[in-house]
C-alpha cells in the first residue's frame, strides 16, 4: 500500500506556516477591529442555490468550480467558493437589517474552488474578507479599500498595485451589455472562438481574454465607464476623491472585470507583480443588489476578500521565530518522571513556558535537546529531594529545594 497524500490542490499548514498566518490574522484583527468590523464565521457548506443565485449562474465559479454534493436527503449542498453570499445569508437569517446600519463583518476562513492548481491557486484556499452591509455611502467603499491597503502594507506585500472601476447599476449595465453584444457580433472575426462562444452568456468577459487579436479588437469596444448614469459617476468620483485625500495610489481601469456577478458601482482589485500568473491578491466592490437577489430587502453593501496564500507568497519571509522556552525539565533517573511532570505543570501554572523530556533521552541527550530548544533554564530532577537548576545563559548551576525552583526562575528571568 502506498502512502496517502493530500488531495491535489490542497496543502497542509505546517507549524512554520501557521506562525505566519497567525501574524496576518492578528494584523487583520487589529486593522479591521479598529474600524468596527466584527468577526463572523458561516458554515463550510451551504445550499447550492445560495451560490447559484448569489455568485451568478453564468460565472465560471458556478458553472465549473463548485464542489457540490447531495446530502443524502435530496438536498444539494456546496462547499463555499466565496464568503459574501454566505455573510448576506446570515445577515438576512438573523434579521440584522433591524440593527443600526451598516453592520460590519470580517472573516478568515477556507474556501473551495475546483480550479486547475498552480502557484497561488488552490482548490482549498484561505481568504480574509470584510463586508460592510447597509451603507450606500462612497465612504464605505473608500474605507474598505484603505483597510485592505493597510493590511497588505502591514504584511509588507511587495509591489502592490490597485485598480478601480465602477460598474454602475444593473439597468445601465443591461443597456451597455446590449451595446457591447452588438459590438462583439459585428467584430466576430477579430475575436477568439472562446469569446465568440460566450457572447450571449457573458460578453464582459471578452475584456478578460489573453488572446492578442481579441485584445486588439476590444481596444475599440465601448466602455461601461463611459455609459454610467450621472449619480453613479458622482459616486465613483467621491470614492476616488477620498482615496486621493489619503494619497492612496490607484489606476482607473475601465476594463476591470471580476469573476462574480453581484457587483454594482465600485469595483477594485489589488495585484502584486511579485506574484506570477495568479497576481490578484485581493479584491471586491459594491454589491447593492445581492441582498434582493437572495430575497431580502434592498440593502446596499460593499466588501472585499484577499487570498491568504497570495499575501504570504507576495510578502517577504520573516526570520524563523523560535518558540520561547523558559524551562526544560530533565530527569536524571527514570523514577523522577512524576516529580518532573509535576514541576513542568507547576511552571506552566506560574506563567512560564515549560517543556518536559518526552522521548526517553539520556541525561546528556536531554541537555542537548534543551539547548536545541533554546531553553533559558534546565531543571534536572533526580532521586533526591533537591533539584538541580541550570542557567543556560551563564552556565551556573544550583541545587534547590523543589518548592523554590519556580520562584528562583521567576526572580531570575525577564518575566519579573
Ligand atoms: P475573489 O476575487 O473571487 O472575490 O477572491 C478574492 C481573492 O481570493 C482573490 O483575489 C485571490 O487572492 C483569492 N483566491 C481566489 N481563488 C483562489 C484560489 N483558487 N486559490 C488561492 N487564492 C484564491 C471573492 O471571493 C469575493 N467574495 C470578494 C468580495 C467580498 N467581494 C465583495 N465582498
Amino acid at each position: 500500500m502506498s502512502v496517502i497524500q493530500a488531495p491535489r490542490g490542497t496543502f497542509d499548514v505546517l507549524p512554520a506556516d501557521a506562525a505566519r498566518r497567525a501574524v496576518l490574522q492578528s494584523h487583520a484583527e487589529r486593522i479591521l477591529g479598529a474600524a468596527g468590523y466584527r468577526r463572523i464565521e458561516t458554515p463550510t457548506f451551504e445550499p447550492t442555490e445560495l451560490f447559484a443565485r448569489g455568485v451568478g449562474e453564468a460565472t465560471d465559479i458556478v458553472q465549473k468550480e463548485m464542489y457540490t454534493f447531495d446530502d443524502g436527503g435530496g438536498r444539494s449542498l456546496t462547499l463555499r467558493p466565496e464568503g459574501t453570499a454566505p455573510v448576506c445569508r446570515a445577515y438576512l437569517e438573523h434579521g440584522m437589517h433591524k440593527l443600526p446600519q451598516p453592520v460590519k463583518f470580517w472573516y478568515l476562513s477556507s474556501f473551495f474552488r475546483a480550479e486547475a492548481p498552480q502557484r497561488g491557486r488552490y482548490r482549498q484556499f484561505w481568504q480574509v474578507g470584510a463586508e460592510a452591509i447597509g451603507s450606500a455611502e462612497p465612504e464605505a467603499d473608500a474605507e474598505l479599500i484603505i483597510l485592505l491597503a493597510e493590511l497588505l502594507d502591514a504584511m509588507a506585500v511587495k509591489e502592490p498595485r490597485l485598480r478601480i472601476s465602477s460598474l454602475g447599476t444593473p439597468a445601465t449595465r443591461a443597456a451597455y451589455r446590449e451595446e457591447l453584444t452588438a459590438f462583439l457580433r459585428a467584430h466576430k472575426d477579430g475575436l477568439s472562438p472562446e469569446v465568440v462562444a460566450r457572447i450571449d452568456l457573458n460578453p464582459l468577459r471578452a475584456f478578460d481574454a489573453d488572446d492578442p487579436r481579441t485584445r486588439e479588437t476590444m481596444a475599440g469596444a465601448p466602455l461601461l465607464l463611459e455609459r454610467l448614469a450621472a449619480d453613479d459617476v458622482e459616486h465613483f468620483a467621491q470614492v476616488r476623491e477620498l482615496l486621493d485625500d489619503q494619497e492612496l495610489a490607484y489606476e482607473v481601469d475601465p476594463t476591470l472585470v471580476r469573476g462574480i456577478d453581484y457587483y454594482t458601482r465600485t469595483l477594485f482589485e489589488f495585484t502584486s507583480d511579485a506574484l506570477g500568473a495568479q497576481s490578484a491578491v485581493g479584491g471586491g466592490g459594491r454589491y447593492d443588489e445581492l441582498m434582493q437577489q437572495l430575497s431580502g430587502p434592498p440593502t446596499p453593501a460593499s466588501g472585499w476578500a484577499a487570498g491568504i496564500e497570495r499575501i504570504l507568497l507576495a510578502a517577504p519571509e520573516p526570520p524563523v521565530a523560535r518558540l520561547a522556552v523558559d524551562l526544560f525539565v530533565a530527569r536524571a533517573v527514570p523514577e523522577a518522571g512524576r516529580a518532573a511532570f509535576a514541576l513542568a505543570a507547576e511552571a506552566r501554572r506560574a506563567g512560564l513556558s515549560a517543556q518536559l523530556e518526552l522521548a526517553g533521552r539520556s541525561l546528556k541527550g536531554q541537555l542537548k535537546q534543551a539547548d536545541r530548544l533554546g531553553a533559558r533554564y534546565v531543571a534536572i530532577v533526580g532521586d533526591t529531594a533537591l533539584i538541580s537548576l541550570k542557567d543556560m545563559e551563564s552556565g551556573d548551576q544550583r541545587e534547590l529545594e523543589t518548592q523554590t525552583v519556580i520562584p528562583a526562575i521567576l526572580r531570575g528571568s525577564r518575566l519579573v
